[in-house]
């Protein structure tokens, strides 16, 4: 009773941890629910299994040694029976749940093709009789329908994980690996580069937001349509600064002249959750911060710092981005 009571809260927060937007112990996939069980099945199976050695062995020390020696029945059933068994029924299990997993998305409802970068996420949604849409850093999808993710990378090997929806899968270069995935709960998660990946791969994060089914259908109709017009004067300096400064050579924002594809796509960056793949949160402080400090935020990454900007050019830069939604 009493001793046991300061691991409490320290069992309390440990715990707190695992309802956050990443965790494999919070799961909102289809994915998700059947690793979140077999992890159980292996962790309860494996606490029961020592435990019962751990009696054995006490019971053979000390309570009843005589019962033991040169038993061949235990060493035949615990060492070699025993194992064969469970392993084999594992092994069963593994075969069955990878199956089941690969082939989670027979007929998906479309595709999205997510290409990791060296230190962000291109995303692309091919839906079929459609035009592909680009986006980047945040991948939305419709909650109960099957989709297939379909992962590769464009210059390392990087790692696609969001374990809250899905289990992890490798991003190769020159390979395109698919990870159907059918996400259950509405919500906004967090994915992470599981690949170690050069200096920023800390910083290598995403979004994913699940939206009722018929949400996200507006909301894929809401992301066809060119951006809005600046809506104040500010706005529309901010647009003009974006372009003075030569963003378009790298950035696309769908509906303007900039159509670049070798940064980030920014069209509706004002409505992702985050900024620089999982970095900053999206406000128009961050954006200005980031536009004018990347490489202190991330340093290495591709895009410069354009320090030399003042601020007031880098506000209205970032309101009109933030506007973009
Ligand atoms: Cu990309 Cu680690």
């Amino acid at each position: 009773g009493k001793r046991l009571r300061p691991a409490l809260p320290a069992a309390v927060l440990v715990l707190a941890g695992c309802e956050g937007r990443q965790s494999a112990l919070d799961a909102a996939g289809v994915s998700a629910q059947e690793i979140l069980a077999t992890s159980w099945i292996l962790f309860i199976g494996g606490a029961a299994i020592f435990l019962v050695v751990m009696a054995l062995a006490l019971y053979a020390a000390f309570v009843r040694p005589e019962r033991f020696p040169g038993r061949s029945a235990w060493v035949i059933g615990g060492g070699i029976l025993f194992p064969v068994i469970t392993l084999t029924a594992l092994q069963i299990h593994e075969f069955a749940l990878a199956r089941r997993l690969a082939t989670l998305a027979p007929e998906p409802a479309f595709v999205v093709e997510v290409t990791g970068l060296m230190w962000w996420w291109d995303v692309r949604y091919l839906v079929p009789g459609q035009e592909p849409l680009r986006a980047a850093n945040e991948i939305v999808l419709p909650a109960g329908r099957p989709v297939e993710l379909r992962v590769a990378s464009a210059d390392v090997i990087h790692s696609f994980w969001v374990p809250s929806i899905a289990g992890k899968m490798d991003m190769i270069p020159g390979h395109v690996n698919r990870l159907p995935v059918v996400a259950q709960r509405p919500g906004l998660y967090r994915g992470q580069c599981a690949e170690y990946c050069g200096a920023q791969h800390a910083l290598m994060a995403f979004d994913v937001r699940v939206l009722p089914a018929d949400e996200f259908d507006a909301w894929m109709a809401a992301q066809r349509r060119p951006v809005p017009e600046p809506a104040t004067p500010e706005l529309a300096r901010g647009r003009d600064a974006f372009f003075a400064l030569g963003c378009q050579s790298c950035h696309a924002v769908r509906g303007t002249e900039a159509e670049a594809m070798t940064g980030p796509d920014l069209s509706r960056i004002g409505a992702r959750a985050s900024l620089a793949a999982g970095t900053l949160p999206t406000r128009v402080e961050t954006i200005a911060a980031w536009i004018g400090g990347s490489q202190h935020i991330k340093p290495e990454n591709r895009m410069p710092s354009f320090d030399v900007t003042d601020g007031e050019t880098l506000n209205a830069m970032a309101a009109w981005l933030e506007s973009l939604k």
